[in-house]
């Protein structure tokens, strides 16, 4: 999407004026353009008496015959209006105007035309943290929540007139690159993450039950799967309180680096890196997620736009069995021809669009489905399930606390020498908050915000722990282009008793359709923080935001820096986080979910999508899986005021694949790659569960803190497999254990899906031999044999 409507949308494509008259027909066509109708009182069509004797309005039939029935009423020029985003209705049915794009990626954001906050009763909604801090937490229960509480806003939103139903969040892409604007919006670098915050945010937003009520159905889950494999079952007409995007599929992260443009990219990529890096979130999304929507991208891939990928968006359907409606990103049908270069002409841009969807018909039908499953056409809002929802559930203290508690458990502990953090409260007379962050609220929740309901700022925060506190920006703002304020922050750091110095990105240095070029500090920031530290009279904590990845390497091995915090954009509550975390009211468990490089990384182009390193060409791959070069801050790390070990209670150290099968049959299926041994997974399916297993960990809390720690679950696979990762993510918990204690969590291991790898061609298979499980530096040797 463009950012903010009120600011500039992306740039037009160069237009003749001949074609000027052609994309008037395309943007007609192409669904979403983008520009906005406001939400007028928001009727519904099967109204008592007027409307009620349309089948498609009769709530007894199934919703598929309803769909049916509506389709069948339009002529053609009803269904090419009923394509873009700007649905302006049906009045002679009483269908009124409908607009799709409402957005809500971290709450309700006011980018997409259908939310609008001076509309109506509702002024302000909840601005949880930016995507990546909360990611950051790695606890699925919170994730599931904040995306059940922004469903609430979003209902309460609709029924006052103020928002849609059918919102474009989450983005599941990958954050391949740490320059990417977008980054900040993803669940991080790895797929396995990625997909599992995916599968949280879209049960949360579209109404399912929480978690903890669906543990039961978990066995389940391979049969149901295998039933949608076949396309039998699914049906898709499930009730969904609001309907979630996964976006951007695929391959799309890269928003502008040198001559490459986000409209005009085609990503080269490769059939190992799709299948296990691009699509796995995507393919969760839809899986396991259920979500009703997937958009997509504006780039091409191999050559393909990826909205005129009829083999892509299909397997969604076929493979993933996906129920919902496609959308493609603003504009992004135009870009096949203005961009692309794909089509001769505009006319052939929408017709290939469409017949990606295989035809009107069907994507009409796929429209309607999502409404009919959200109650769009059924009667008063106030009579609803939904409908009591209204002003007073948005901005309510649960869902405010819940925003702090997101702060709170994502932002990460650096650094911290000698225990410098916490700060003892009551015991410090005077702080010196440094930096142009340090005062800010609007800026402090990253892309895709809406009106907050009570931010604060990072220096209000502290002044609640000390009087106090004084303030200097240093820098005029965030690019830092000049030191002219750098005395007055010496000084007033001079004369406190603790200097916290607040640096980092904001938006003017990331966000959609503006990628970094570089990962130090902007201007003048290096100076700012090494002169106060130089002139401080004790050591100095650095708070860094941003949600992309920063070189402060400069910081890492600076003594006069004791501590370093990252908040990312940590939203309305953030201030408050930071100084509970400053002075040990919280005890930090965060943990990085993507690679801080060095920026000797910016050596490598942009446009190359390949994960894997390739030495011969001096290119060192990407994200944690297969990076071989220096680091500043791993995936993974993340400090806390105590200190944890783990202990693995229980976990099998063999397992047989074949427990009862003939030698002879067994051997049919065996595999070799060199001298590597292998099964493709899906010849071995109905074995997979009799591999799973769980494993016990034992968490230990050696420290005077109580706190929450991440167990994450490494595992190497055996043998010389070209391209396989040097470790790969199994499952993460959150496990929570007072000072002094322990706790036990059980971690369920499915051999065949996280003990695998995807070879060359694109093929999931499970290598057999000595697997090794890790847990920070222990190793547990589990051995996988026919
Ligand atoms: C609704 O559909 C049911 C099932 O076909 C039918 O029995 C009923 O008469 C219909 N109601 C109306 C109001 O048409
Ligand atoms: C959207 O629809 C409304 C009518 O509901 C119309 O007034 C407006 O011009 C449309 N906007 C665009 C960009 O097509
Ligand atoms: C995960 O988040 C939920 C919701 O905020 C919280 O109640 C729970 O304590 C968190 N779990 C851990 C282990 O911190
Ligand atoms: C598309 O064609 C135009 C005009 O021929 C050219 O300027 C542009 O570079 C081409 N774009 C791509 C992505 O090939
Ligand atoms: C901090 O922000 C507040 C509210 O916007 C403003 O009143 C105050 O002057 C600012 N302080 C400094 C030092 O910039
Ligand atoms: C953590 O505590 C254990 C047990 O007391 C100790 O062996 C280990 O060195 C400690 N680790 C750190 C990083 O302090």
């Amino acid at each position: 999407m463009p950012s903010h409507p009120n600011n500039s949308p992306p740039p037009p494509p160069p237009m003749s004026t001949a074609t000027t008259i052609l994309l008037f027909l395309l943007l007609t066509l192409n669904i979403p353009n983008c520009q906005s109708i406001s939400p007028e009182s928001l009727k519904f069509p099967c109204q008592h008496p007027h409307h009620n004797s349309y089948p498609f309005c009769n709530t007894t039939l199934p919703l598929p015959i309803r769909a049916q029935s509506l389709l069948s009423l339009l002529t053609l020029s009803d269904k090419i209006k009923r394509l873009s985003n700007n649905d302006t209705g049906i009045p002679r049915l009483g269908i009124p105007p409908y607009e799709w794009w409402s957005e809500s990626l971290h709450g309700i954001a006011v980018n997409g035309p259908g939310v609008s906050f001076d509309a109506g009763l509702i002024p302000a909604a909840t601005s949880f943290p930016q995507v990546i801090l909360t990611t950051a937490s790695f606890n699925r229960t919170l994730w599931f929540s904040i995306a059940s509480a922004i469903a609430v806003e979003a209902r309460a939103m609709y029924n006052g007139g103020q928002a849609g139903l059918t919102f474009w969040a989450p983005t599941i892409n990958v954050f391949r690159d740490p320059r990417w604007g977008r980054g900040q919006e993803t669940p991080g670098e790895d797929p396995m993450v990625a997909a599992a915050y995916a599968i949280e945010y879209v049960r949360g937003f579209q109404g399912e039950k929480s978690k903890n009520d669906r543990t039961g159905t978990e066995n389940k889950k391979r049969n149901r799967r295998r039933r949608v494999l076949t396309g039998g079952g699914g049906g898709g007409d499930d009730e969904l309180m609001v309907s979630a995007c996964c976006k951007h599929f695929t391959a799309y992260d890269l928003e502008n680096w040198g001559v490459y443009t986000r409209y005009n990219f085609n990503a080269i990529v490769t059939e190992q890196d799709l299948q296990d890096t691009y699509h796995p979130p995507f393919k969760s999304c839809i899986q396991e997620g259920k979500a009703s929507c997937l958009m997509c991208s504006y780039n091409a891939v191999n050559g393909i736009p990826a909205c005129a990928d009829q083999d892509l968006l299909q397997k969604a359907r076929t493979e993933w069995g996906f129920k919902g409606y496609v959308t493609s990103d603003c504009d992004a049908v135009a870009t096949i021809y203005e961009y692309q270069n794909y089509t001769k002409s505009p006319e052939d841009a929408v017709a290939i669009a469409l017949k990606a969807e295989e035809d009107i018909d069907k994507a009409l039908v796929n429209l309607f489905m999502v409404q009919l499953r959200l109650g769009l056409y059924d009667g008063d809002p106030i009579t609803g399930k939904f409908g009591k929802l209204g002003p007073r559930d948005v901005c309510t203290s649960d869902h405010k606390n819940l925003a702090l508690e997101a702060a709170r458990q994502g932002m990460v502990l650096l650094k911290n020498d000698n225990k410098f953090l916490p700060l003892q409260k009551n015991v410090v007379s005077s702080l010196a908050v440094i930096g142009p962050m340090a005062n800010a609220t609007s800026t402090l929740g990253g892309g895709y915000i809406g009106i907050p309901c009570s931010p604060t700022s990072i220096v209000e925060g502290l002044k609640r722990y000390v009087k106090r506190t004084t303030h200097a920006s240093g820098c005029l703002d965030v690019s830092c282009t000049s030191n002219g304020g750098f005395l007055e922050a010496v000084s007033i750091s001079k004369k406190a008793d603790f200097v916290i110095i607040v640096a980092g990105l904001d938006l003017t240095q990331e966000t959609e359709d503006h990628d970094r070029f570089s990962l130090l500090l902007p201007g003048y920031q290096m100076a700012l923080i090494t002169t106060i530290a130089a002139t401080s009279e004790k050591p100095v904590v650095l708070v860094l935001t941003g949600g992309g990845p920063l070189d402060v390497s400069f910081a890492q091995g600076d003594p006069r820096i004791a501590s370093i915090i990252w908040v990312g954009y940590p939203g309305e509550t953030g201030g408050r986080a930071l100084a509970e975390i400053i002075f040990g009211d919280h005890n930090p468990g965060g943990k990085l979910p993507m690679t801080w490089y060095p920026e000797s990384f910016t050596r490598v182009p942009m446009n190359n999508m390949n994960m894997r390193s390739d030495l011969s060409r001096g290119y060192p791959g990407r994200t944690y899986r297969f990076y071989i070069s220096d680091i500043v801050y791993g995936f993974g790390h993340g400090l806390s005021y105590t200190n944890y070990t783990y202990n693995i209670l229980s976990a099998p150290n063999k397992l047989h694949v074949f427990e009862s099968m003939k030698t002879k049959s067994r051997n049919i299926l065996q595999q070799k790659e060199g001298s590597s041994n292998y099964l493709y997974v899906d010849e071995i399916e109905e074995h997979c569960d009799s591999l799973r297993f769980q494993m016990e960990i034992g968490v230990k809390n050696h420290g005077p803190f109580d706190g929450s720690s991440v167990v994450m679950v490494f595992a190497r696979v055996p043998g010389s497999f070209k391209g396989a990762p040097m470790k790969q993510l199994v499952e993460f918990e959150s496990v929570h254990t007072g000072s002094y204690s322990d706790a036990k969590t059980g971690i369920i291991v499915d051999p065949c899906k996280h003990l695998s790898i995807v070879n060359e061609f694109g093929k999931t298979i499970l290598p057999l031999g000595d697997h090794i499980l890790m847990i920070d530096d222990l190793e547990h040797i589990l051995s996988i044999v026919m």
